[in-house]
């Protein structure tokens, strides 16, 4: 589920902007997407955590939809929430369940689901240099 990815080893400093261009065109296809099925105005969540549990507040860990520009949906970055470069059909319906981060739980809410919602989300913790990817199915 969760895979390991060669390259580089991010450090605790390294820029959000250095990481976004060595990641960029990476992609690299997971054998299992958890699937999730939603209806348009539906409230959904897309699950994402790191087993063992760790505390994921100090890292940089970012939500993207590789088929989009720009890419993210949700970034966490010096211990915040870092939304300047969110897609902007996300702004304002994504957040974190940010008490739960401490236990590595990175999963994201998504409200009012809409059809162009529908794709394949990824989950990248880059210090743990994982990704996790999401289907999200969005009914008539
Ligand atoms: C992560 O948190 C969400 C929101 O509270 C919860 O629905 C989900 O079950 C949690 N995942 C794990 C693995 O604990």
């Amino acid at each position: 589920m969760i895979h390991n990815r060669d390259g580089f080893v991010f450090g605790l400093f390294i820029s959000l902007i250095l990481l976004i261009h060595l990641n960029e065109g990476q992609s690299q296809e997971s054998d299992l997407t958890q699937t999730i099925i939603s209806m348009p105005g539906d409230d959904v969540v897309l699950p994402c955590h790191v087993d063992p549990p760790q505390d994921l507040s100090q890292f940089t860990v970012e939500w993207g939809r590789p088929d989009l520009k720009p890419r993210f949906v949700h970034v966490w970055h010096n211990q915040k929430e870092y939304l300047a470069d969110q897609n902007k059909v996300f702004k304002g319906r994504t957040s974190l369940f940010n008490d739960k981060l401490k236990d590595g739980n990175f999963s994201l809410k998504l409200s009012d689901v809409r059809h162009s919602d529908n794709g394949r989300y990824r989950c990248y913790n880059p210090k743990e240099k994982t990704e996790y990817f999401i289907q999200l199915l969005v009914g008539e």
